[in-house]
């Protein structure tokens, strides 16, 4: 008798409850957009913002790497500040630059313009997520949101950084300020996760990508608590929360301890390394150097297969990136990446 694959036991769901599907379930962060030449021609002529408040083309290229790669998850095309310019935030997304925000936020009284998400503001959204689980079947979609730190370095310091100097400068120096933007962050971010799992969205993942510019103590007392309201909000859903940050070796316990199912880890701490930080009852996500997809097919298959081994001191495993795939990224090299991790021995 042939069996019909469910959402359920879908190999992606199944390691991230720790369990141990039959092959190692993979998906990409960032698969959707950047390197795919279906990607560049579809968005011609419209700019990214648009495009994501555009249910056709939001389903369209949230399809096409799990089309063209046969990935394990599919993660919904959209940006962590979409939530924001729903309710009506001045940013924009600068081609080759990211979020860029007209006003930075410097006082209280500009925490106003952060309302309540209502159905109406993301209608679009929410229509791309039922069409999408409509046709991805018995593959999972991935729902996500920035979490509160990462959203609030992008109204704090107007776009990009890489110190995070005026962030960390509003943290230490107004503490009462800092706690009340990012308990509305958290409240956004939740709303956002919210209406993604109930128009059926199987898993949601919260990006905290710049949590690694803090230490750990620094993380516990300004941030953790706020990701913690997120990850704690979500929970009734019964969907597997997946946590991820860049650069956060020291901070892995304390994320996963905030309340994830499963930690992603970058490619700095190998994964038996990260599951002894992490402790045993979560799963994990990770982690091979995104720059590795560029070295001949030889070497980028052994550096996956050391991922591979190193997963299997977790409790569960999802292969992915250490972070997104880069833009230059040859897709042929993440189809022979994909079929090397689907064809790898999991006993
Ligand atoms: O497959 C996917 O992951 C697509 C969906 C997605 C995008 N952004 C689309 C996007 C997701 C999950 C994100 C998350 C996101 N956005 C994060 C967290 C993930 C991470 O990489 O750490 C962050 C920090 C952002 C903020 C942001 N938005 C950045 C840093 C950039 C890149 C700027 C650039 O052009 O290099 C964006 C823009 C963006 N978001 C693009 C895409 C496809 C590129 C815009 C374009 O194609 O014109």
């Amino acid at each position: 008798m042939v069996s019909i694959p469910t959402l359920t036991d879908s190999a992606f769901l199944q390691a991230c409850r720790g369990e141990r599907p039959a092959h190692t379930p993979v998906w990409f962060m960032r698969q959707a957009g950047r390197s795919l030449p279906e990607y560049l021609a579809i968005r011609e002529g419209t700019t990214m913002l648009d495009s994501c408040f555009r249910t056709d083309m939001v389903v369209e290229i949230t399809m096409q790497p799990v089309r063209r790669y046969g990935v394990d998850a599919a993660i919904f095309f959209s940006d962590i500040v979409v939530p924001l310019k729903a309710i009506g935030v001045d940013l924009d997304i600068v081609p080759g630059t990211g979020p860029v925000v007209a006003e930075p936020i410097r006082s209280q009284a500009q925490l106003e313009q952060f309302r309540d998400i209502e159905p109406d503001d993301i209608a679009p959204i929410t229509d791309a997520v039922t069409a999408l689980v409509g046709e991805l079947g018995s593959t999972p979609l991935i729902g996500f949101a920035g979490a509160p730190f990462t959203l609030a370095s992008y109204l704090v310091e107007g776009g990009p950084s890489r110190d995070h100097r005026l962030t960390k400068q509003l943290m230490y120096s107004d503490p009462e300020l800092w706690h009340a933007l990012l308990a509305r962050m958290a409240a956004i971010a939740s709303q956002f996760l919210r209406a993604q799992v109930e128009a059926g969205a199987s898993a949601i993942q919260l990006f905290d990508s710049w949590a690694g510019a803090l230490s750990l103590a620094d993380y516990e007392t300004y941030v953790k608590p706020h990701s913690a309201t997120v990850l704690a909000s979500v929970a009734d859903l019964d969907v597997p929360r997946i946590h991820f940050g860049v650069g956060t070796g020291e901070l892995l316990h304390s994320m996963g301890d905030a309340g994830a199912d499963v930690v992603g880890v970058d490619w700095r701490v190998p994964l038996d390394e990260a599951v002894r930080r992490i402790g045993p009852d979560k799963a994990v996500q990770g982690n091979l150097d995104p720059t590795v997809v560029f070295a001949p097919t030889e070497f980028m298959q052994a550096r996956a297969a050391e991922v591979i081994e190193a997963g299997r001191a977790a409790k569960g495993h999802v292969f992915n990136l250490g972070h997104g795939v880069l833009p230059a990224t040859d897709p042929d090299a993440l189809a022979r990446l994909v079929d090397f991790v689907h064809g790898y021995e999991t006993a």
